[in-house]
């Protein structure tokens, strides 16, 4: 079979290219820990309030007897509940999102995390603030005509602080 020159350095061209995404991808994954999310774990959206988890006394911050920070958040037209939240800088905060009616998604800038938040399911992120400030987290998915208007707060406090305030019971902050 007979191959023009040019056709075979166009073909060399493009398996290269499809190579650097590759190597993008898998650099990404391994050194910024930019993953698509594996996990499937289900849940009845429209039980939520029921749901021994995501029940509304649940949300936001916890932080079981070993000092493993959880944060739980309901998304949905056009909030993500609770609106404010307190976590500590340089610490691994895992994150589990539900949806109560739509898809939502969820970005917050400066960190790895981004996820969609599929209805049926919980979208379960690990991520660590490297330093204190205030965090917006945006809905990233378009999911209606207050999409633009979704967002919540997020203030990040020093590691100290955080270990100070720790001794009060009372962490799951809701404003
Ligand atoms: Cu929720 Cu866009």
């Amino acid at each position: 079979m007979h191959i023009d020159p040019l056709e075979k350095k166009w073909i060399a061209i493009s398996l290269a290219v499809v190579g650097l995404f590759v190597a993008i991808i898998t650099l990404d994954a391994l050194f910024h820990g930019i993953n698509p999310p594996s996990k499937v774990e289900t849940i009845d959206s429209a039980s939520l309030h029921l749901n021994t988890e995501f029940a509304e006394d649940k949300l936001g911050v916890q932080t079981d007897a070993q000092g493993v920070i959880t944060v739980r958040m309901v998304a949905g037209r056009y909030s993500f509940f609770p609106k404010h939240i307190t976590v500590p800088a340089e610490t691994p905060l895992t994150f589990r999102w539900v949806s109560m009616d739509v898809l939502h998604g969820v970005h917050i800038p400066m960190t790895n995390m981004s996820t969609m938040i599929v209805p049926g399911y919980v979208a379960e992120i690990t991520t660590t603030f490297p330093k204190p400030g205030e965090y917006p987290l945006l809905c990233n998915e378009y999911c209606g005509l207050g999409h633009n208007h979704m967002w919540s707060n997020i203030s990040v406090i020093a590691k100290e602080d955080w270990q100070a305030s720790v001794k009060s019971p009372a962490q799951g902050e809701q404003k």
